[in-house]
């Protein structure tokens, strides 16, 4: 029975990831079945659903084979193991150790033991399944929690500075930031450019710590970051991610989400009146209790923009992290968003990731990546302007844009 059992428990584990793999494949093309039909990918998406399934149905046809051969081995056991007993027994009867009586007590009795006994077999199979979810399980436990990784030490400010930070992704040789060095001083406004592909988000995922394995120092307010903890790193920084990313759920529900819970009305109503966003709601026919399915389904994308930006401004950070926050808006309404995350942010570090020539030119320092992940440059508007080519010519090209 133990090796079938151990059989049973791999199957088991395997059915476990296929299910998820499955569940999570779907869910994710569920939720962009607009872009599958305009793509006219419904087809696609039949076949690989349906493989999926096959390859579930061909591993869980294996459990079901493996579980009756072991119910049927033990019941086929359990009926030969009695009936030598009875055979035992009726030798007993005849030779007159035994009474006729005794023997139906004793037949009685075996009776009796058959639907534990079967009661045993079907524990045998759910023992492996719960063997074989708990295996999935006892994986995911085993990774290290991210807090346990870090002393807490207290910030005072927000300062950044890199000290020859080199990064390359998990699995990858070619690094991704090369020997980055930086000195942002607390409350400076900075604009960061470079081509698309440069690790401009890269560079805010590594002071998020979201990626521990880093080369060289990296400095928040005077700490080393490895030091930090990340819920300490994250209370401090407001981040605005380049994708605009709204929860299934109520508008209110995703503005006062995880650490803006704490946060007064009050200043929700400052935040969305400087983001002009109070009628946008009042247009909403639950105003902030509008449910939005789907991610912010039934917003403009420059609307799910601009709440995006509102939810990591209503809370309190030292530092401001904004990744191309005003690509989805039209001119006039990104001039009124950039004054206001200007009166929002007053004081505070702040580090955008500019694509458009008002953004550069109001920032007090502005950092040029190249393709290569590295430093190119970094200076003021006019300093670049006049001995930087790569800042000139993307200077042009953002002028020719606007
Ligand atoms: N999670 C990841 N795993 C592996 N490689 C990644 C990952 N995220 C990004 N990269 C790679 O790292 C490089 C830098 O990516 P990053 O997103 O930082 O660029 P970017 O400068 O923000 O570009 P863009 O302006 O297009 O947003 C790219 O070559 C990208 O393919
Ligand atoms: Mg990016």
């Amino acid at each position: 029975m133990i090796p079938i059992n151990k059989k049973l428990e791999n199957y088991y584990v395997r059915h476990q990831e296929m299910t998820g793999n499955l569940t999570g494949k779907l869910s994710h093309k569920f939720s962009h079945f607009r872009l599958i039909k305009t793509l006219k990918g419904e087809q696609q998406e039949i076949e690989e659903a349906e493989q999926g399934f096959r390859r579930l149905f061909h591993n869980f046809r294996k459990i079901l084979l493996l579980s009756s051969f072991q119910s049927a081995m033990m019941n086929s056991l359990a009926m030969i193991f009695m009936l030598i007993i009875i055979l035992v027994a009726g030798l007993n009867v005849q030779n007159g150790s035994m009474t006729i009586s005794s023997l139906m007590a004793f037949v009685l009795y075996i009776l009796q033991l058959l639907e534990p006994i079967s009661e045993l077999i079907k524990i045998l199979d759910d023992l492996a399944e719960v063997n074989g979810v708990a295996k999935r399980t006892k994986q995911l436990l085993s990774k290290s929690d991210e807090q346990e990784l870090c002393h807490v030490a207290p910030v005072q400010e927000g300062s950044i500075s890199l000290k020859d930070v080199s990064f390359s992704y998990p699995g990858q040789k070619d690094p991704v930031l090369k020997n980055l060095w930086l000195d942002i001083p607390t409350g400076q406004n900075v604009a960061i450019i470079g081509p698309s592909g440069a690790g401009k988000t890269t560079l805010f995922s590594l002071l998020m710590k979201f990626y521990h394995h880093y080369n060289g120092s990296i400095r928040i307010g005077g700490q080393e970051l490895r030091a930090l903890s990340p819920m300490q790193v994250r209370q401090m920084i407001c981040y605005v991610p380049q994708e605009n990313t709204l929860f299934h759920g109520s508008l209110r529900d995703n503005l006062f989400y995880g650490k803006n819970k704490a946060v007064s009305e009050e200043r929700l109503y400052e935040v969305l009146e400087e983001l002009d966003l109070v009628e946008v709601v009042e247009q909403l026919p639950n105003g902030l209790d509008t449910v939005l399915s789907d991610s912010g389904h039934g917003l403009s994308e420059g609307q799910k923009q601009r709440f995006n930006i509102a939810r990591a401004l209503m809370s309190n950070g030292e530092i401001y992290l904004m990744d191309e926050v005003t690509a989805n808006l039209d001119l006039v309404t990104e001039q009124t968003i950039v004054q206001a995350i200007d009166r929002l942010t007053v004081g505070k570090t702040r580090l955008t990731i500019a694509h458009r020539i008002s953004t550069v030119q109001q920032a007090d320092s502005i950092l040029v990546l190249n393709e290569d992940g590295s430093l190119d440059d970094q200076g003021s508007h006019s300093e670049l302007l006049m001995r930087n080519s790569q800042y000139q010519q993307y200077v042009s090209e953002l002028k020719k844009v606007s």
